[in-house]
């Protein structure tokens, strides 16, 4: 369980997040929505410990989520930043394989290039890609491949920031399907930044939508049609 409570984060002056309360629950999916701008992937940061927040905390498990708590927490955590954030001077299979190749239970190269074959597997990336650079892949296999890193270890937290955008719509669906089995598959609690409604429906069991600064709905994904939300109705009609 990740509880975040009464966050709130201001940059220069200006707050973008005020008062953010919201439990994930284990194995559940999470989808937050909200207009561009209004602080989602700055809730993502500071739900990842990378961002520390003005007022409120983050708990896990109960326990406050601290410099000390940090590592152990990444440790559990996989993460696909928004535009997927490879390391251009890496191959894929390192990309995939960074934790095992750097973490503090790092394997040699062998163990974690098989590891990361399996990943790739997963999200639908042939062996032939392991060997590749980033700039190589197309923006979708790049984003497959995001994913791939993600899911090394099985994590138990997942944390996914558009993680289908600027994607054809095509390719969106497949990567949405692709998230779905993995949370399912590692039984794994998720949080899912997106724009996109197809993705949400596809994606998640509960739904977030964030603006100005403030939860503006909060409920299951099977309430949002019947939602009388204005702003929720505007993203469902897109
Ligand atoms: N490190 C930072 N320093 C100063 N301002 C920041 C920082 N990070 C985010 N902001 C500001 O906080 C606001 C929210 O940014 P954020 O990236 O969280 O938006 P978003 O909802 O993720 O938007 P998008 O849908 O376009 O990705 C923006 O006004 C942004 O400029
Ligand atoms: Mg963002």
């Amino acid at each position: 369980m990740i509880r975040l409570e009464h966050i709130a984060k201001s940059f220069g002056g200006t707050p973008v997040l005020e008062d953010i309360s919201l439990d994930l629950a284990p194995g559940t999916s999470l989808a937050v929505l909200g207009r561009s701008g209004t602080g989602k992937s700055v809730l993502a940061q500071i739900t990842l410990g990378l961002l520390a927040p003005d007022a409120g905390r983050v708990l896990v498990e109960g326990a406050p989520l601290t410099r000390r708590t940090h590592r152990a927490f990444m440790a559990r955590t996989g993460v696909l930043f928004q535009g997927a954030a490879l390391f251009d001077s890496l191959t894929i299979w390192e990309n995939v394989a960074f934790r095992l190749l750097n973490g503090p239970n790092r394997r040699s190269r062998s163990t974690a290039r098989e590891a990361a074959l399996e990943a790739l597997a997963r999200v639908d990336l042939a062996p032939r890609v392991a060997d590749l650079h980033p700039a190589d892949l197309s923006g979708g296999m790049q984003k497959r491949a995001g994913l791939a890193r993600a899911i090394m270890g099985a994590p138990e937290f997942l944390v996914f920031d558009e993680p289908n955008s600027g994607l054809d719509p095509v390719t969106a669906r497949e990567i949405d399907a692709l998230i779905r089995t993995l949370v399912s598959d590692l039984g794994a609690t998720a949080m899912t930044i997106t724009h996109d409604m197809a993705g949400v429906r596809a994606i998640a069991d509960t739904v977030m939508l964030l603006d100005e600064g403030r939860v503006r709905w909060q409920g299951p994904v099977a309430k949002i049609d019947t939602a009388e939300d204005g702003l929720l109705s505007r993203f469902l009609a897109r």
